[in-house]
């Protein structure tokens, strides 16, 4: 066996998952935004290998990251053994790798949805034949089956389900995903609210404008008949237990049902704003209803977008800053507004100098997300007094009952 010249000083290894099944990904320790969305606990780039009668590569990692791949391969087989390739997911945190590795393996076939073989030949130079598959179609692995199922918009056209009929395995690619690097492969494993939280912060910050295609999924596995063992995305850790638990997650977070419990997101620049906003969120909570102050100086858009995908409420705080939103609003309410929030009340609020725009535009873009305006915008001129703050207070009283009232 010939080795490229990086992968011969690599030891790194490939991890069983099942009996015929090994995990051959790269973890990312060092990714801290994932295009936009922040990855604190960095993530993994998860790739198969199934040890079939035909050698099977379930997907590939990102380019950086290809000789970590090769290097787990190659501690268990030869990778030129590998036959085939599926790519279940186009993007190129998956498939950045794939060109690279269709040059070292030569394999026979390559298999991807209709959709997947148009996007990795949009994405690079692939000379070689591209098998397309779609819902209903099998192939033979040999000795094994793969089955295949298309998961369109989840999260990209091309996207599908790969499942291993004798291993009970399913490659979910994105779907029951998280970013989360760690050197335990499997979610038993792992701290509970570590699971619970990124796998929410992913759902909200990829899944929630596909909240509909998602239900649809839920609703259509059960007629697949798939006995699931081990469900294993493309990122962070596999399920062997406790598999309905996380599909149970999904279900709930794609209703996008509201909870009694209001985000105060805002920024300030001479503590106005802030005065407002803890005005605002102590009238919410002393109505009864849970609220979270989110400051754009501690916080992040992909952390307000976690936060709003439960929350029944959106409060936006901003200041006038030459005529116009501060910065960091304009960046969190771009991001959210792409993420298609549904069934939310909110009000827009603001500390101003002479204009006073900016409350106002916030307003405007509550409207264009189809959030229900409780009342008109709440702008204050240089600092709020004491009526100012119990004007805050009530507005925040009126906010907790509406809120009350939609999720009683
Ligand atoms: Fe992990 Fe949509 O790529």
């Amino acid at each position: 066996m010939v080795k490229e010249v990086s992968e011969m000083e690599s030891f790194l290894q490939a991890v069983k998952v099942t009996e015929k099944v090994y995990w051959v990904g790269a973890i990312d320790w060092a990714i801290k935004d994932f295009h936009g969305y922040s990855t604190e606990r960095g993530t993994t780039y998860n790739a198969f290998l199934i040890l079939s009668d035909k050698i099977t590569l379930v997907d590939t990692v990102k380019a950086p990251f290809i000789d970590e791949m090769f290097a787990r391969i190659s501690s268990i087989i030869d990778p030129s053994k590998i036959d085939y390739i599926i790519s279940n997911h186009s993007e190129p945190d998956h498939s950045g790798a794939l060109p690279e590795t269709i040059r070292r393996v030569k394999p026979q076939k390559i298999f991807a949805s209709l959709m997947g073989e148009k996007n990795l030949k949009a994405h690079y130079s692939i000379d070689q034949e591209i098998t397309p598959v779609k819902t209903g179609d099998s192939v033979s692995l040999g000795n094994m089956t793969v089955d295949f199922i298309e998961t369109r918009m989840l999260h990209w056209p091309d996207s599908m389900f790969s499942y291993l009929r004798e291993e009970k395995v399913l490659f979910s690619q994105d779907a029951f995903g998280m970013h989360l690097a760690s050197d335990r492969l499997f979610a038993d494993e792992i701290e509970h609210e570590v699971l619970y939280w990124e796998a929410e912060k992913y759902f909200a910050n990829i899944l929630m404008p596909y909240s509909q295609q998602v239900q649809k999924l839920a609703a259509d596995l059960p007629g697949f008949n798939l006995d699931i063992k081990t469900l294993a995305p493309d990122h962070g850790p596999l399920w062997r237990k406790n598999i309905s638990e996380i599909i149970g997650w999904y279900v709930d977070w794609s209703a996008q049902k509201p909870e009694n419990f209001a985000i105060v997101v805002y920024d300030t620049m001479w503590q106005s704003t802030a005065l407002m906003a803890r005005s605002i969120a102590d009238g919410i909570k002393n109505s009864g209803s849970r609220v979270e102050l989110i400051p754009l100086s501690a916080k992040d858009r992909s952390y307000v977008a976690t936060k709003l995908l439960r929350a029944g409420a959106l409060v936006v705080g901003s200041p006038t800053l030459n005529n116009n939103i501060f910065p960091t609003l304009s960046d969190v309410l771009t991001y959210v507004k792409g993420l298609r929030p549904k069934n939310k009340i909110g009000v827009a609020f603001g500390s101003y100098g002479w204009g006073g725009e900016a409350a106002k535009q916030v307003d405007d873009i509550l409207k264009s997300m189809d959030v229900e305006i409780v009342s008109e915008p709440l702008r204050m001129k240089y600092v709020p007094k004491e009526n100012d703050l119990k004007k805050c207070f009530e507005l925040g009283a009126a906010i907790s009952a509406t809120l009350r009232e939609k999720t009683k």
